[in-house]
């Protein structure tokens, strides 16, 4: 008989407060018991009257209530929970928990727990890309805490970029996944099962390259990163020491993943190179197949004559990291964004490079892959072909990871 799970929810004050309301029901209808910390300025976005009725309890929300602490304080709180939740979890509470503030309910129950947390963080784009709620994050992540989103969208205050809450439905999909890898009412530590490549390293290249003509003009693609920012961030989740390797975009750095920026297609070799030797690759960068064989120092000016391009061959880092005779790495895996038979052209690149997997996308007008949010992926490896439906580029990294470490930790030399 399966034992009911229990959330303990910390709203905190940020205007996607609202959402949590359908979090709440979300979770009563999963099943799973929920019990809501509201702290002062949550209160000024939601009440406690509602929060109440959805969660068919009482909510806390004061440190030192006599009917609060009287009842179950925020030792009990924690001790009783399974999971922790902070949605939204603002800028303000995530600086405290990387501090170890505990001067509300909410924080000290942070505190005081031994068990799994994850927190949805949910601000404007300049908070959230600010040196100190990056490094915050970076220290939470490293801690074990686990972390869903923030979106890229329209934000309440007007402006548009990174820091929108995850969607309750999204975040609802993390909480019971998190009660699979636990499974355990009584996980004392926190989030072990997230660490599952916990001393491997990874190594991933994502973005296009910019290839210069001159000092103003560059070859690229519409690769936007977003699928290798995924993915890296997915490999860091659950543990592995990940560099990212990536050309132009104008994604955030994920968190917990040492990145490094380049422009071209050589300067990303040269990168890949120096940061052998590599458990996993994931060749995710849309690199440009050709270079400029001459740019100019000097902008190339209009006199009348268009000019004539030269190009050359870029070096393939993938090839070059699949064939490794000293360093190969245990998996390599390139992506074959395509158009038309994808599948076909995929296994045909994976014999060609002698990567591990490939990992096949349509890339067609229409599709929205480069750019987009979502993705539609088949794995190709040696045992076939797997179909994955349409999800997130975000799912499509967790997805990925969860792959990899099951493939690492299964012995396949
Ligand atoms: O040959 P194609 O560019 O279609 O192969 C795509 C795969 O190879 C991707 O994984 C991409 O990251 C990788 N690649 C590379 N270096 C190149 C070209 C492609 O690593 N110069």
């Amino acid at each position: 008989m399966s034992v009911e799970k229990r959330v303990l929810l910390i709203v905190s004050g940020g205007i996607a407060a609202y959402k949590s309301l359908e979090l709440v029901r979300n979770l009563k209808n999963a099943g799973i018991a929920i019990r809501c910390i509201l702290t002062p300025g949550g209160a000024r976005f939601v009440t406690t009257l509602s929060l109440a009725t959805l969660s068919e309890d009482k909510v806390y929300e004061d440190l030192f209530s006599v009917a609060d602490q009287g009842g179950i304080g925020h030792i009990e709180l924690s001790r009783d929970a399974d999971l922790l939740v902070v949605a939204p979890a603002t800028a303000d509470i995530i600086a405290k928990m990387r501090a170890g503030i505990a001067d509300d309910l909410a924080t000290a129950a942070l505190l005081a727990t031994n068990k799994p947390v994850l927190i949805a963080p949910a601000m404007n784009v300049r908070m959230w890309v600010h040196e100190a709620t990056q490094e915050n994050m970076a220290i939470l992540n490293d801690r074990g805490v686990n972390i869903i989103g923030p979106d890229e969208g329209d934000m309440a205050c007007g402006e548009y970029g990174m820091g929108r809450m995850s969607e309750p439905d999204a975040i609802t999909i993390a909480i019971k996944k998190l009660f699979q890898e636990t499974n355990s009412r009584d996980t004392a530590l926190i989030c072990k099962s997230n660490q599952k490549l916990a001393g491997k390293k990874a190594l991933v290249t994502s973005g296009p390259t910019h290839e210069p003509l001159d000092p103003v003009r560059y070859i690229a693609n519409r690769s936007s990163g977003r699928q290798g920012h995924a993915i890296a961030a997915a490999l860091a989740k659950k543990g592995a020491d990940t560099v990212m390797i990536s050309g132009p975009t104008n994604l955030s750095d994920p968190i917990g993943v040492t990145v490094r920026r380049v422009g071209s297609a050589v300067e990303m070799f040269e990168a890949c190179k120096r940061e052998l030797p590599a458990d996993i690759v994931v060749c995710a960068a849309a690199v440009a197949d050709w270079r400029a064989l001459h740019p100019t120092d000097k902008k190339i000016k209009k006199d009348g004559v268009v000019p004539t391009l030269e190009l050359t061959q870029n070096p393939d880092i993938l090839s070059f990291l699949s064939q490794s005779i000293s360093n190969r790495p245990r998996l390599v895996v390139g992506f074959a964004a395509e158009t038309g038979s994808v599948v076909d052209k995929a296994l045909d690149k994976l014999a060609r490079k002698k990567c591990d997997w490939m990992i096949a996308n349509d890339v067609s007008v229409g599709t929205q892959t480069f750019g987009g949010t979502k993705n539609t992926v088949h794995i190709v490896d040696q045992n076939g072909i797997e179909n994955w439906p349409e999800m997130s580029k975000e799912s499509i990294g967790d997805r990925l990871a969860d792959r990899i470490a099951n493939h690492l930790n299964t012995d396949h030399d």
